[in-house]
């Protein structure tokens, strides 16, 4: 989260870094800032609480330069004021930062104590003012960033400049991404190489540790104690189009849209079309495997949840997913033949990055299931498995996350061939089973109006609960989480199950229960949900197929009908467009912000 972008000996960098920010508007978008210096020797700042578009405004596109620094912020130390927007000054220095620096206060208090002054409550302006210290004592400015680095705790990305020194930007990662890029007589910083898509001709992706002086006509990267490092680089990605939301009112809208035709292509990168089989591809053995442990945050952790039912019952391979914030923190205890396969839609989630280090310092095999695929998980996992969404712009996730359930569909099937659990007939009846599948996103996507008009009686909710039992119950976590994240209700997703131990404690006349209930093998379990829940007087919507539908006539308030699927594997991921459409219209009518709402980022790069 936060999202930095620097350039040096760039033609007109205003420009440059204004387009940067927008690019990276997904990182946060508390407040943006930009600071250049002009051609008049001086450094230029403006800074705006809220989104880059309230900065865009402040700007006075006649002060030019070619260098300069930009920030969008997820807010952690301070709230998200001017004051505290990035980037931040102290003396000549200038610098944005992404990340937490843990030991601020006793860095501020030391500052302080040398009569140091601060105009803000960030852990940030620490570095700034720390950074001109060491040059106002002397030291150069090359030393004097090493020095700084060297005092610094925590994960952070860093990039500083120093006025009155235009030809160089000053860099550093650690616990955070950072690329390093050059193009055109241009040297440029950013957090995702998408910031500079057009202008990066080639392209370093910053590893752990790496400090760096960015200057127009090259890159250099040396380790904390200033001994050259040696980095690939490597030509910068050509086209990363920025998506457009095209017809669409949102891009959460447009992403959920786009879902038959990025699953379509995650299926063609796991299955063999011709002779429908799995095409394992990838390298991985789950037949070697004796238990995988999945790990994510969020959506992608739902993601994991639903495909341990898939592991154990296809392949019956012992799975134990986690939430890698407390994965991380747990002292997982392993055993021999566990491999870990990690789930993230950006690659960079700070927890999830640490969990997949942990298992690989423990000689694990680590896979990581990604959709971006130069990503730092990408990077070091031993595997990747790539998901095919493309970029996916809304912060709340939904064509990340059914390719991710697509992909791990094939996994599952892939791996029950493997270990011997699935035959020839078995394998391609599942294959069958997901080919179908962008077909039947089509088809649910059809409910959008009857999902539309129910939105708006839902609009009205405190509280929405989610009912579903096996592979259905993680997707009542994920429809609950969708709900929470746009449209700011009170939701909560349990297994139907578990409603008597609790749950039911809730149900009053009207309270909304969305039940999540294909005609599958355990239909009249959630039947009796159901019942339970209406016996209550709870107001109950049945996500449910055709045949369910005519079963639950008059049992419940409001049916939506999505295709019959016929397989388990299916179920999930035509739900999953139901409880998305849901999560949006909701959001619609209550004119929230649907694609970034608040308190919330894409990327979550600080723990
Ligand atoms: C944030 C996003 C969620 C996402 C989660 C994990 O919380 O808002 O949509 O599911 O991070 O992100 P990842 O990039 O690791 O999938």
């Amino acid at each position: 989260m936060c999202g930095i972008v620097a350039g040096t000996g760039v033609k007109n960098v205003q420009t440059l870094l204004l387009e940067g920010l927008k690019r990276l508007e997904y990182r946060g978008y508390d407040s943006a800032g930009i600071a250049l210096q002009g051609q008049d020797g001086r450094v230029h700042r403006w800074r705006a609480p809220g989104k880059v578009v309230g900065l865009e405004a402040l700007l006075d596109p006649k002060i030019a330069g070619s260098t300069g620094i930009a920030h969008t912020r997820w807010a952690t130390h301070g709230v998200p004021n001017e004051a505290n927007a990035h980037p931040h000054q102290a003396g000549r220095v200038t610098l944005v930062h992404n990340g937490i620096i843990e030991n601020f206060k006793t860095l501020r208090a030391e500052l302080v104590a040398a009569g140091r002054t601060f105009s803000s409550h960030t852990d940030t302006e620490v570095v700034a003012a720390l950074f001109d210290h060491l040059i106002q004592s002397g030291r150069p400015l090359r030393e004097a960033w090493l020095a700084t680095l060297s005092r610094l705790d925590g994960a952070f990305a860093l990039a500083a400049m120093v006025e009155g020194e235009p030809g160089v930007v000053f860099g550093a990662r650690r616990g955070a991404p950072l690329v390093a890029a050059s193009g055109a007589g241009a040297g440029f910083l950013a957090s995702d190489i998408m910031a500079i898509s057009g202008k990066a001709e080639s392209v370093v992706y910053l590893d752990e540790g790496d400090i760096v002086f960015v200057r127009p006509d090259n890159i250099e990267i040396v380790s904390a104690t200033g001994k050259p490092v040696e980095r690939q680089l490597v030509a910068a990605p050509r086209s990363i189009t920025m998506a457009e939301k095209g017809n669409h009112r949102h891009f959460m809208q447009k992403e959920i849209y786009e879902q038959p035709e990025v699953v379509g292509r995650t299926l063609a990168a796991y299955i063999d079309t011709e002779d429908g089989k799995v095409s394992a591809r990838n390298g991985v053995d789950f037949a070697q495997i004796n238990r995988l442990l999945i790990v994510g945050c969020g959506t992608a952790s739902y993601a994991g949840q639903v495909a341990e039912y898939w592991f154990e019952k296809l392949a019956g391979l012992p799975v134990k997913v986690d939430i890698a914030s407390e994965f991380r923190y747990r002292d997982p205890a392993f055993l021999t033949g566990d491999a870990a396969l990690f789930i993230s839609q950006s690659g960079e989630t700070a927890d999830t990055l640490e969990a997949l280090r942990l298992c690989k310092k423990a000689g694990l095999q680590t896979i990581a299931l990604v959709n971006s695929p130069h990503s730092s998980m990408a990077r070091e996992a031993d595997v990747v498995v790539p998901t095919l969404a493309g970029p996916e712009i809304g912060v709340a996730s939904t064509k990340a996350f059914t390719c991710q359930l697509t992909a791990l569909a094939a996994l599952a099937v892939q791996a029950g061939v493997q270990r011997g659990q699935l035959d020839d007939a078995a394998e391609e009846s599942r294959v069958a089973d997901l080919m179908a599948l962008p077909g039947l996103m089509n088809s649910a996507l059809a409910t959008e109006s009857k999902i539309d008009s129910l939105a708006s009686e839902l609009a009205h909710a405190s509280i929405v609960l989610y009912l579903g039992r096996n592979e259905l119950f993680p997707m009542a976590l994920e429809g609950a989480l969708k709900l929470k994240e746009i449209s700011y209700i009170h939701a909560e997703g349990y297994a139907a199950g578990e409603l008597k131990h609790g749950p039911i404690a809730l149900i009053e006349d009207g309270v909304d229960v969305v039940v999540i209930a294909p005609h599958d093998a355990l239909f009249s379990k959630t039947r009796s949900s159901i019942q339970e829940v209406r016996a209550r007087g709870a107001n109950v919507i049945a996500i449910t197929d055709e045949v369910g539908a005519r079963e639950l006539e008059g049992e419940v308030n409001t049916v939506l009908s999505l295709p019959a699927v016929n397989g388990a594997m299916t179920a999930p991921i035509i739900s999953a467009v139901a409880v998305q459409l849901l999560a949006y219209y909701i959001a619609v009518h209550k004119g929230t912000d649907v694609d970034q709402p608040r308190n919330l980022a894409k990327s979550v790069t600080v723990e």
